[in-house]
């Protein structure tokens, strides 16, 4: 593996997604893989309107941050994909970025996304793993769709509290393991 861009998608910092995602990298850096990350919520996305041009090859007429994220994520190898659960999905800005994905979907384009992997980590309220479910599909289908890949998940259910993932040494190390592991990656 050679380089991972993290997808921070709460509007939360410091929160459980982003010590979980932060978790992750550092263990692929321990390895040597440069791994950067990204604050969507710092980020100007706009919505996908469906005008249909990158279909055709061209450039996306929308003024905002997106357009100059291409050609990062282009460069990127693996993605780690960081939301809470909201509403049994991914937060507005996560759905937003994912939305304008569809940057990849005519043939040029596709060739510049196909086989690059990824991973996600998903912290939520509920004690009940099942509430994660329709989140994890969401990703497993959008990435088949693009034919990349998901290789790993960490998933943390009883989750309220800011940063009080920080306090679970368990997940603490599952998502530094984890980052080890997809940084080892071919
Ligand atoms: C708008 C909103 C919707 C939420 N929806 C759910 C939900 O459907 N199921 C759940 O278990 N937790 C839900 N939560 C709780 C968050 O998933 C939980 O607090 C999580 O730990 C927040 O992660 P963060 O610290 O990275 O922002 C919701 C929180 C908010 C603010």
């Amino acid at each position: 593996m050679k380089s991972i861009l993290g997808i921070m998608g709460s509007p939360r910092k410091n929160g459980n997604t982003h010590i979980l995602v932060d978790n992750i990298l550092k263990g692929a850096q321990e390895e040597g893989v440069k791994a950067d990350v990204l604050f969507l919520t710092d980020l100007k996305i706009k919505e996908c309107d469906g005008c249909h041009r990158c279909w055709k090859g061209e450039e996306c007429p929308k003024d905002d941050d997106m357009v100059g994220l291409y050609p990062r994520i282009i460069k990127s190898d693996l993605f780690v994909f960081g939301t809470p659960v909201y509403w049994y999905g991914p937060t507005g800005l996560m759905k937003l970025f994912i939305d304008r994905l569809v940057y990849f979907n005519c043939p040029p384009n596709r060739a510049k996304i196909r086989g690059k992997r990824a991973v996600i980590a998903v912290p939520f309220e509920d004690e009940n793993i099942e509430t994660a479910s329709l989140l994890i599909q969401t990703f497993k289908k959008c990435l088949e769709y693009l034919e990349m890949s998901l290789i790993g998940k960490i998933i943390v259910p009883g989750l309220t509290e800011k940063g009080e993932i920080a306090e679970k040494e368990k997940y603490m190390q599952e998502a530094y393991e984890l980052g080890k592991s997809i940084a080892l990656k071919k």
